[in-house]
């Protein structure tokens, strides 16, 4: 099997011979996010189909039905009223891959009869050259709407206060580069990745930054300890990016959705070897040091850690929900009363809700900042662990309310 790119390989281990090993944050950084030779980074024609979608790597809930991005349109209408329907409405979708919920949320939008057509201002971010392109593509018919629909290269680049709506990201915040450390005698251990005999291997070093000690001293506040032989991930990246999504939010709410857990459950005994997996042609595998660049890398999402990071920054908890409930509470069994129950498009539906699946596997963590108590359609059906984080996230808020 393949090591991978033959240029990012190079890159990668150059670094490694100049400077030592190299944390597995920025391992799979440069893996995933190298400008020129980085999974997506690569600006071959067609190769965002390549990564996402049924003939890709993998594909996400955009890609099964556009019943996510209708829900959306539904909850999102809802946010709109709550917030005394603003002008612009602002939605900011970071790491929105091929576009397509931007589009099928447009397009859920174009029946309104409203103002909120004329209101909203759609803004992308997104790192990937060729998604960025693939993007363009599905919302051209937007396009000539001066303002309706523009693009960001950073979130950074958003001035403090400056969105009045949404921030939204699908399976953004999976895709960061995450730390791994594991439990030895005692001690945390990070994973560094060393280069020797023509392949890559790791070892395990001291913590690279006191702010892994940080998030451990967190997760032990919050009843968290893990035990020796433990490995897992810490995504700090997420955690910044989560300081900077309240940073830029002057009022509103912030949609995240991904696969995930609470930190008890993302840390508990079920997942002794961590989240981590890697995705190539559909297949799975726990192996980052073959097809580097080639192949996707991925780690599932501790949203109790995020949350409190939010908090910290001022954003409350609106609430937490699985898919399944997110949708059912925003009328998708009207949708499928409409369809024939053998039919594909009804499957692709039930696809999206499978509790032993994308209904379950995925979760929303809603958050806001600026509005009081806002009572959510999306939220309407709590699964059992829907106030988890408010008995994570502390006694001085307003978690759930
Ligand atoms: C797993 S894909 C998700 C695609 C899409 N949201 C969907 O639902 O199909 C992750 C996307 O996030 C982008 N990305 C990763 N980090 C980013 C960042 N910091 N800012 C903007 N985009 C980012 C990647 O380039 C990729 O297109």
């Amino acid at each position: 099997m393949s090591i991978g790119h033959p240029h990012l390989v190079a890159e990668i281990t150059e670094e490694i011979l100049r400077s030592g090993p190299i944390t597995f944050a920025r391992f799979m950084g440069l893996a995933l996010y190298h400008p020129l030779f980085g999974y997506y980074m690569r600006q071959t024609e067609g190769i965002s189909e390549e990564q996402i979608g049924w003939s890709g790597d993998y594909y996400t809930s955009a890609d099964v039905h556009p019943a996510l991005a209708r829900a959306l349109a539904r909850q999102i209408r809802q946010m709109d009223d709550l917030l005394g329907r603003p002008d612009p409405f602002t939605i900011v979708e970071m790491g929105a891959g091929k576009g397509l919920l931007a589009r099928d949320f447009l397009a859920a939008c174009a029946e309104a009869t409203d103002s909120f057509r004329h209101r909203l201002r759609y803004v992308l971010i997104e790192h990937s050259p060729a998604m960025r392109a693939c993007q363009q593509n599905h919302l051209a018919p937007w396009l000539d709407s001066p303002g309706t629909v523009s693009w960001v290269n950073e979130l950074e680049q958003s001035p403090t206060g400056s969105v009045t709506g949404v921030m939204f990201s699908n399976e953004l915040v999976d895709a960061f580069p995450v730390h791994r450390i594991r439990i030895e005698q005692g001690e945390p251990k990070e994973v560094f990745v060393a280069y020797q005999d023509g392949r890559f291997e790791e070892r395990l070093q001291a913590l690279s930054t006191p702010d892994l000690s940080e998030s451990l001293r967190r997760l032990a506040s919050l009843g968290v300890t893990l035990p020796d032989g433990y490995t897992t991930e810490i995504n700090l990246h997420a955690l910044a990016w989560m300081k900077d999504v309240a940073r830029v939010l002057g009022r509103g709410f912030v949609i995240t959705i991904d696969y995930g857990h609470t930190a008890q459950d993302f840390y508990g005994p079920d997942r002794p070897k961590g989240t981590f997996l890697c995705y190539y042609s559909q297949m799975a595998s726990e192996s980052p040091y073959s097809r580097v660049g080639l192949q996707d890398m991925t780690a599932h999402v501790d949203f109790t850690s995020l949350a409190v990071t939010g908090q910290e920054a001022g954003l409350h908890v609106t609430g937490f929900t699985n898919q399944m409930s997110f949708l059912m509470g925003l009328g998708v069994e009207q949708m499928l009363e409409s369809l024939e129950p053998g039919s594909a498009e009804f499957q692709s539906i039930i696809q999206l809700l499978r509790p032993e699946g994308m209904g379950r596997t995925f979760k929303i963590l809603i958050q806001h900042r600026g509005i009081t108590e806002p009572q959510l359609d999306g939220l309407q059906f709590k699964p059992f662990f829907g106030s988890a984080l408010a008995a994570t996230a502390g006694s001085n808020t307003d978690v759930n309310r």
